[in-house]
């Protein structure tokens, strides 16, 4: 993969041109065709990069990595400035995430198998959150078979993250892409919404 992007005469460097299309050619077939539906645009990551380099941050974390692509977009085009974590519960996807760190070399990323619902991290300066719950309610373009669809799950879930969020500290902000399964979130003020090319983008913060 690594000789592909090289042919292609494109390097993983800050300032380098990136799109979409070349860096989803790192991807299985399977996880390529998927890109438009589940994993975050290059685009919306230059937006969000665009809102923290204006922000204190000291963590950053993805809750529902996929592959990685926005916790690696983001560590590159903010050069590695602070740590950023991805968790993601489906083995495959973390490990086609974990592979692509250890290959670039990624130092301020890590990315663990796991689901935040159970283990949530605490703790984390800003929250990334592209709609990781609404899997359990539509069919189509799914990642795989994997999980109920219920709506009932879904409630429970969304209940769960809810209450996560409130737990977290004053301050805390919540960045949600496709928003994060509800409309309202207790215990936060909306900060920013706006309008990205492929969906909305919001940051909440906790107050
Ligand atoms: C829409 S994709 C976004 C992927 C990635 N954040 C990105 O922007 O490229 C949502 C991801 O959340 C994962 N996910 C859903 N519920 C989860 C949970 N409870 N714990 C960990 N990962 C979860 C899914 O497997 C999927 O990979």
């Amino acid at each position: 993969m690594r000789n592909l992007f090289l042919k292609a005469k494109m390097s993983l460097g800050v300032g380098e041109p990136m799109t979409d299309q070349i860096w989803d050619k790192f991807l299985p077939v399977k996880y390529q065709t998927l890109s438009p539906y589940q994993w975050t645009p290059i685009s919306v990551v230059v937006s969000t990069w665009e809102y923290l380099r204006e922000e204190k941050v000291s963590s950053v974390v993805d809750l529902g990595s996929g592959v990685g692509k926005f916790c690696l977009n983001l560590a590159r085009v903010s050069e590695h400035q602070f740590p950023i974590l991805g968790i993601e519960d489906r083995k495959e996807l973390f490990q086609i995430a974990d592979s692509l760190r250890e290959k670039w070399n990624f130092k301020k990323v890590k990315f663990e198998h796991g689901n935040f619902l159970k283990e949530f991290p605490y703790g984390y300066s800003h929250y990334y959150c592209f709609n990781p719950l609404y899997e359990t309610m539509k069919a189509s373009h799914s990642i795989d078979g994997s999980k109920d669809k219920s709506a009932i799950l879904f409630i429970q879930n969304l209940q769960l993250l809810k209450n996560h969020f409130l737990n977290c500290k004053i301050g805390t902000k919540i960045i949600t892409y496709h928003g994060f399964g509800g409309s309202t979130l207790p215990g936060f003020k909306v900060l920013l919404k706006k309008e990205l090319e492929f969906g909305e983008w919001m940051v909440w913060e906790r107050v």
